[in-house]
C-alpha cells in the first residue's frame, strides 16, 4: 500500500504539497454509452517550494490529455496500475512556472463500470419514459467520476456545465445558475451549477432523469419522478421545521437551498447528505411521516460532516456519531414536551443496534473500534453502525457526565463555529472538548472517562450511559409476554397491544425477538394476524418482521423476503436479509439464484456487498 498517501490511506493524492482549490467540470451525459465525457479544470495551489507533480485519484477513467490551462501546453502524465477500490493514481507534471497557482485541464471520460454512477433504463424507473442516472460518491467513488484529490482532507468549491438530452432534468449538489439550449445541438440542454462553499470531493453529486419538483418550504423543494412527487411532499413536509431546529442547535444554514431528491428504489442508502440536495431512498415513503428521521439526519450533516468534516475515513465517527446525536435532538424537539423521552428512547434503540453490530462483527474485530486504523481497507467494506452508534453513545455519555443538554448543546454550537470549513481528526475534537470544558477538566471530570477504551478499544464501550425507559418499557414488556406465553395463552393478544405504539416502538418490539431463540410458527401466525404485520407499509417494521420470520424458519416468509430485497436496494435492509436467507439451508439456493437473476439491475455497491454475503466473491 506504499503508493497510498501519508495524509489519507484511501487516496494516492499529495494535498500536503499541492492542493486543489476549485473544480470546474464540463461534461456531457451520454445515456447511450453510459459515460460522462468532457473535461475537468483543476485550480491548484502549490504549498511547498519545488513541487513539480500533482498526484490525483482516478478509477476506471480514460484520460485523453492533460494541458496547462493558461498556455494550452500539453503536460506529461502517467496513469498507474489499478489497485482495486482505490483505483489508479494519475501523476501530472506541473507547468514549470514560479507561480504558486496553476490550472490544469484534463480531457477524459468515465467508463460504463464507473462505480459512482448507476444508469437505469426507462423500464427501471417509475415512469418508464426516460432513462435515469444518479451518483453516490461517498466514500471513495468520486475518483471514478472526476479525476481529483479524492480525500476529505481537501475542501474546494466547484462549478459545472452539464450537457444532457433536453427531456432530462439535471441536478447537482450545488445551486443551479441557469440552463439553456445547447448551441451545437438543439436537442440538448446545458445546465450551469455553482457550489460556492468549499467541500470535500465525496459530496459531488449528479442526477439526471424525468424529475419534477414541489415546494416544501421557503428554501426547499422535493424532487422525484412525477409519479411520486405528491406523496414525497406529504412525507417530508416537516423539512423547514427540522432546518430551523438544526439552526437553533448549530448556527446558520450556509448552503442556501435545502432540497430533497427521492431516488429510484435501487439507491443503496437511506439518505446521502449531498449539499443543497439530499438524496433519499423511496423506502422512506411510509405514508405517515414516520421515517422522516432520515431527513433530520441528512439535514444535520449540513453542519456535522459538510461544514466540519472528518479528515480521513478513520475519523468517520466525527461525521456520523455527531450527526446521529443531532438527528435525535431534532426528533425530540419536533414532538414538543415529551421530546426528551423520545430522544432517550431512540438513543437506547441505538445502543441495541450497537450490541447487535458488535455481535455480528465479533467483539474483537478491528471494525468495532470507534476510531478506525484499517489501512488498505475499502471503506465500503468496513462500513457498519459502529461509527454511528458508538459515536452517538460517547457523545450521549459525555453530555450526561458534563451536566446535560444545557451545558452540552452550547459546546456543540461552538464546536461547529470553531471547525467550520475545516477537516479535522479525533485528536482535534478531543483537544477542543478539553479546552471548552477546561473547568470541568481541571476538576477532574474527564479523569473518569476511559478514553482509550472509548476511542480505540474493540467491542462494546467501557460504560453504558443511562437511558430513560418510559417508552422502552411497554414494548419490552410486550415482547417478553410473547416469549413467555404458552400456545394456549396466545388468544390473550389483541391489536390493542400495539395500537398506541409509535412506529419506532413497534420496530423495537420486533427487534427484541432477534436476540432470543426463534418464535414458534404458531406465534408467528398469531402475531401476523393480530398485529397485521403482512400489511405494514413502514419499511423499517417490514424489515424486522421479515427477519423475525426467517429466524423462526417460517417458510412462507421466504418469498416476500426475496421480493423485499429485489424491489428495493437499500443495503441496510438487503444485506442482513440476504445473510439470513443464506444462513438458512432451505432458502440458500433461492437467495443465490434471486441475486444472480437480479444483479444486473442492482447498484454496483450493493452487488459487491451481497456477493460477499453469499460467498460469491
Ligand atoms: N453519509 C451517510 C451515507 C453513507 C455513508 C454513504 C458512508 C456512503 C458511505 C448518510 O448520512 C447516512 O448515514 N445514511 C443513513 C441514514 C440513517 C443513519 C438515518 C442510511 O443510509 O441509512
Ligand atoms: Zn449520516
Amino acid at each position: 500500500m506504499s503508493a497510498l498517501s501519508a495524509t489519507d490511506p484511501t487516496s494516492f493524492s499529495n494535498p500536503d504539497k499541492v492542493v486543489v482549490t476549485h473544480i470546474d467540470l464540463d461534461l456531457e451525459v451520454d445515456f447511450e454509452r453510459h459515460v460522462l465525457a468532457g473535461e475537468v479544470n483543476l485550480s491548484l495551489n502549490k504549498l511547498v517550494d519545488g513541487v513539480d507533480t500533482v498526484i490525483l485519484d482516478t478509477r476506471d477513467v480514460t484520460v485523453h490529455s492533460v494541458t496547462d490551462k493558461q498556455t494550452g501546453q500539453q503536460l506529461n502524465f502517467s496513469l498507474g496500475e489499478k489497485l482495486e477500490a482505490f483505483g489508479s493514481k494519475l501523476e501530472v507534471k506541473l507547468p514549470t512556472s514560479a507561480d504558486k497557482k496553476c490550472d490544469i485541464t484534463i480531457k477524459y471520460e468515465t467508463s460504463p463500470e464507473c462505480s459512482a454512477l448507476q444508469w437505469l433504463r426507462p423500464e427501471q424507473t417509475a415512469g418508464g419514459r426516460q432513462p435515469y442516472l444518479f451518483s453516490q460518491c461517498q466514500a471513495i467513488h468520486c475518483r471514478s467520476m472526476v479525476p481529483c484529490q479524492d480525500t476529505p482532507y481537501v475542501k474546494c468549491t466547484y462549478t459545472a456545465k452539464i450537457t444532457a438530452p433536453k427531456v432530462i432534468t439535471i441536478l447537482m449538489s450545488a445551486l443551479l445558475e441557469g440552463s439553456k439550449p445547447s448551441a451545437s445541438d438543439p436537442g440538448k440542454t446545458v445546465y450551469s451549477f455553482r457550489q460556492k462553499t468549499p467541500m470535500p470531493s465525496y459530496l459531488i453529486a449528479i442526477v439526471g432523469g424525468d424529475i419534477v419538483s414541489k415546494d416544501l418550504g421557503p428554501r426547499s423543494k422535493v424532487w422525484s419522478e412525477p409519479e411520486l412527487v405528491e406523496q414525497s411532499a406529504f412525507e417530508f413536509a416537516e423539512t423547514e421545521q427540522m432546518l430551523q431546529t438544526a439552526e437553533k442547535l448549530l448556527g446558520p444554514y450556509v448552503w442556501g437551498h435545502y432540497d430533497l431528491l427521492v431516488l429510484p428504489p435501487s439507491f443503496p442508502y437511506g439518505g446521502m447528505e449531498n449539499p443543497c440536495l439530499t438524496f433519499v431512498t423511496p423506502t422512506l415513503l411510509a405514508g405517515d411521516r414516520s421515517l422522516a428521521d432520515v431527513v433530520a439526519h441528512e439535514i444535520s450533516h449540513s453542519w456535522t460532516g459538510n461544514l466540519v468534516t472528518n479528515k480521513t475515513w478513520d475519523d468517520f465517527w466525527l461525521n456520523e456519531g455527531n450527526t446521529m446525536f443531532v438527528e435525535r435532538k431534532i426528533a425530540g424537539r419536533l414532538v414538543g414536551d415529551s421530546g426528551e423521552q423520545l430522544r432517550q428512547f431512540k438513543a437506547l434503540c441505538g445502543w441495541h443496534t450497537l450490541i447487535e453490530t458488535v455481535d455480528d462483527l465479533g467483539k474483537e474485530h478491528p471494525y468495532t473500534k470507534l476510531v478506525q486504523d484499517t489501512k488498505g481497507v475499502d471503506p465500503d467494506d468496513s462500513f457498519s453502525s459502529i461509527p454511528y452508534e458508538k459515536g452517538h453513545a460517547l457523545l450521549f455519555y459525555l453530555e450526561q457526565l458534563l451536566g446535560g443538554p444545557d451545558v452540552f448543546e452550547p459546546f456543540m454550537k461552538t464546536y461547529i463555529d470553531k471547525f467550520k470549513y475545516k477537516s479535522i481528526t479525533t485528536a482535534d475534537w478531543k483537544e477542543f472538548l478539553f479546552t471548552y470544558f477546561h473547568e470541568q477538566a481541571a476538576a477532574g471530570v474527564f479523569d473518569k472517562v476511559d478514553w482509550d477504551g472509548w476511542l480505540y478499544g474493540v467491542g462494546m464501550p467501557p460504560v453504558k450511559p443511562t437511558y430513560d425507559m418510559t417508552l422502552a418499557e411497554s414494548c419490552e414488556t410486550l415482547a417478553k409476554r410473547w416469549l413467555d406465553s404458552s400456545e394456549e395463552q396466545l388468544s390473550g393478544f389483541t391489536y390493542s397491544d400495539v395500537e398506541q405504539f409509535l412506529p419506532v416502538q413497534t420496530e423495537q418490539f420486533l427487534a427484541a425477538f432477534l436476540n432470543y431463540s426463534p418464535l414458534s410458527h404458531a406465534k408467528i401466525i398469531k402475531m401476523r394476524d393480530t398485529y397485521k404485520f403482512d400489511e405494514v407499509k413502514n419499511s423499517e417494521i417490514k424489515f424486522r418482521w421479515l427477519r423475525v420470520c426467517i429466524k423462526a424458519q417460517y417458510e412462507p416468509a421466504i418469498k416476500p423476503a426475496l421480493q423485499f430485497v429485489t424491489e428495493q436496494g437499500r443495503m441496510k435492509f438487503v444485506k442482513p436479509i440476504y445473510r439470513d436467507l443464506y444462513n438458512w439451508e432451505t432458502s440458500r439456493d433461492q437467495a443465490i439464484s434471486t441475486f444472480q437473476t437480479n444483479r444486473n439491475q442492482m447498484h454496483n455497491t450493493t452487488v459487491q456487498t451481497v456477493a460477499k454475503v453469499l460467498q460469491l466473491a
